[in-house]
């Protein structure tokens, strides 16, 4: 049992064991995967941090991403991630769309064809 669990008083119960147990990164990428939706499809990151998801949507599957991020820091560091993909595979970054906004003061518009 490590420190921190003895400290805090916590017993290691099976649960908590598998709670300790995290999926890889890429989790949802799998479960995306499943999904099916066709390339071109019009997804949104809300809290898109440094544009990791929105790239590898657009990259792994086609999809138009739009990332919104309320850091200003990270909206800098996923600019220059963005500048260096255009260079390398613009069309996939020709997909990939940041904006700085937060959930709750954004009202997002889209049409939708039927
Ligand atoms: C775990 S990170 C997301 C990781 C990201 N999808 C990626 O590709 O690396 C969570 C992000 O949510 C942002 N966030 C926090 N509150 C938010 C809010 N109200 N609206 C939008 N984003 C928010 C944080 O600044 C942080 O960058």
């Amino acid at each position: 049992m490590s420190s921190e669990v003895r400290q805090s008083g916590l017993a290691q119960t099976p649960e908590l064991s598998e709670s300790l147990g995290p999926r890889g990164f890429d989790l949802m990428f799998d479960l995306v995967a499943e999904l099916d939706l066709p390339p071109g499809s019009t997804v949104l990151d809300v809290g898109a941090r440094e544009a990791y998801h929105c790239i590898e949507l657009s990259r792994r599957f086609g999809f138009i991403t739009h990332g919104i991020e309320p850091v200003r820091r990270h909206l800098g560091n996923a600019a220059d991630a963005l500048d260096a993909l255009a260079a390398a595979e613009p069309e996939v970054a020709a997909r990939i769309c940041m904006q700085r906004a937060s959930l709750s003061g954004w009202a997002y518009q889209t049409r939708v064809s039927t």
